[in-house]
């Protein structure tokens, strides 16, 4: 798709939110975005602050640990004040992308951020988008859901991760109906690999998985962002993955398991000794700064 038509499609947008702004694919979101439509207003839910923010009229920061379910309410009314102080025209966009993974065994990955990676990746997403939704239907846009391809498939040693993904699929596709005529469309975006901090985060070695395989955020954002001007449901980001995740798909349950179980424990060796490692990192999802 040509950069006019996505530019068009952009400009049709007044305000983007966006969750996890401040690195990886979510802060690719607000440069492509930025790029595209210079005037739109960008809110940012996230620990930290996208540095990228520095010196722009139209950044909003609602700095946020989206665990804390209290802590998301009161982020949710900053967004909606934010929202009526803004433009009260043009489409609104959420881009639902906070997340991170946990490489290990389900007995021997902290149990603590097990529970918080389904907070962040499940509960506060049911959340934040059940409050923002009124105000969306009001002016029309879009629900951007950032899954993965790991929700083809079971994921040993991923266990959890994958599953909520699992769930975030299945959840923007079933969105996606019930908002059919509505003027906002969602959209699950299944990125593979792809070269960000998740892999320290997630307790392996970045080049360990994305060397081989990986996209850049541009590629997923630019795939994600033609893929909402075409009104899809769903795009697996990259031929390779599609080819990937139509294979594991179709397979029958348990052995899409043992295949993804195969696979995975190969990386075992390339785990960080990440509880020892660099502070901040690791196995656990806390920002290092
Ligand atoms: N990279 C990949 O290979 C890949 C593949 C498929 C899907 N994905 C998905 O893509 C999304 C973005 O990940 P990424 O690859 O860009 O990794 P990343 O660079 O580690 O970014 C993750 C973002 O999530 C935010 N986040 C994490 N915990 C949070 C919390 N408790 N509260 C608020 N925000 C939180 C982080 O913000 P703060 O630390 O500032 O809070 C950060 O901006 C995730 O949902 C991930 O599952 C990634």
């Amino acid at each position: 798709m040509s950069h006019r038509a996505l530019r068009e499609m952009l400009s049709e947008y007044s305000v983007i939110i966006v969750t996890g702004g401040s690195s990886g694919i979510g802060k690719a979101f607000i440069e492509h975005a930025w790029r595209l439509n210079p005037e739109v207003v960008i809110c940012n839910l996230s620990r930290r602050t996208p540095d990228i923010f520095t010196g722009k009229l139209n950044a909003r920061q609602v700095t946020v640990d989206l665990v804390d379910p209290a802590a998301l309410g009161r982020a949710a009314e900053e967004v909606l004040a934010h929202l009526r102080g803004a433009a009260t025209k043009g489409k609104v966009m959420l881009v639902n992308n906070s997340g991170f993974g946990g490489y290990g065994r389900v007995d021997e990955l902290d149990r603590a951020h097990q529970l918080e990676m389904i907070d962040v990746n499940v509960r506060a997403v049911v959340d934040l988008t059940a409050r923002l939704l009124p105000a969306l239907r009001e002016r029309g846009g879009a629900v951007v859901n950032i899954a993965s391809t790991a929700a083809f498939q079971p994921t040993a040693h991923l266990a959890t991760y994958g599953a909520t993904k699992a769930f975030f699929l299945h959840w923007s596709l079933a969105l996606r109906e019930e908002l059919r005529g509505s003027g906002v469309h969602a959209l699950a975006v299944c990125p593979g690999p792809t070269a960000t901090e998740f892999f320290k985060r997630a307790g392996l070695k970045q080049g360990a998985v994305s060397n081989r395989w990986g996209q850049t955020v541009n590629q997923v954002v630019t795939e994600s962002f033609t893929a909402l001007a075409r009104e899809r449901a769903q795009v697996v980001c990259g031929w390779g993955n599609w080819v990937l995740a139509s294979f594991a798909s179709r397979l029958p349950k348990p052995w899409a398991a043992r295949v993804g179980a195969a696979l995975l424990v190969k990386f075992r060796a390339s785990r960080v000794a990440a509880a020892t490692e660099a502070a901040g990192g690791g196995v656990g999802a806390r920002p290092s700064s």
